[in-house]
């Protein structure tokens, strides 16, 4: 038994470690646990993207799960705003939970803007090698002029404030496993090249094998 010094709030809490482990699970499900972290602007299509490489993977067989940002801050995050220290808290939350959806064996799908570069670098390190960052490189003028959901109207004038790209930063990654350019690029060629790096990693078989 592992005994775990929570040195926060709980002091007093002991890990219980599960009979039924990662290894089981992934042997069950035939692929490894991981976590596909989309990270981008907002409108960058981060949300459309995860959920096309989801159907294709789940087309194949594989256990997936996306968890949106969007539909994450009704629920689990809906205490949070967008003050940087909320967004610092979003992210940590989010990378705990994708740790659980790993040791499901679950291949899971992140999209949040995740606009700080170490609150990433913090999930790559409590996810370790199940952490594959996929940039959605997009150009804040292409988001901007999509404004899919109008919010960027809405931030210019003034209506919304700390807003990604134009009152609050975004920094890109430096070291993405994937950079996917969802500016120039149609979805299918983006989803293409995700499931080619998948592949080619081992973490699927080819399209139609699991
Ligand atoms: S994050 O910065 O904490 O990673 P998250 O991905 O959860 O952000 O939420 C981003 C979504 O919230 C955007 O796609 C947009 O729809 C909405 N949103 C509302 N207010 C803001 C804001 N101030 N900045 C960025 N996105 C916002």
């Amino acid at each position: 038994m592992t005994v775990l010094k929570n040195d926060k709030k709980s002091p007093n809490v002991v890990w219980h470690e599960s009979q039924v482990t990662r290894d089981m699970r992934e042997s069950q499900n035939g692929h490894r646990g991981a976590v596909l972290w989309f990270t981008g602007l907002s409108g960058a299509g981060k949300s459309t993207l995860a959920n096309a490489v989801e159907a294709r993977l789940h087309a194949m067989g594989v256990h997936t799960f996306v968890i949106d940002g969007d539909n994450v801050r009704h629920g689990l995050c809906a205490d949070l705003g967008f003050s940087d220290a909320d967004r610092v808290e979003n992210i940590r939350r989010v990378a705990e939970v994708a740790g659980l959806f790993v040791q499901a064996g679950i291949l899971t799908l992140t999209a949040f803007i995740s606009p700080f570069r170490a609150d990433r670098t913090q999930a790559r390190k409590l996810l370790g090698n199940a952490f594959v960052e996929i940039h959605c490189d997009t150009s804040l003028d292409v988001c901007e002029s999509r404004d899919v959901k109008g919010l960027y109207k809405r931030a210019r004038a003034g209506e919304i404030t700390a807003f990604t790209g134009i009152s609050s930063p975004y920094e890109p990654p430096e070291h993405a496993e994937i950079v996917v350019q969802t500016g120039s690029q149609t979805i299918a060629q983006c989803v293409d090249e995700i499931m080619q790096w998948l592949v080619a990693q081992g973490m699927i078989h080819t399209e139609g094998e699991v």
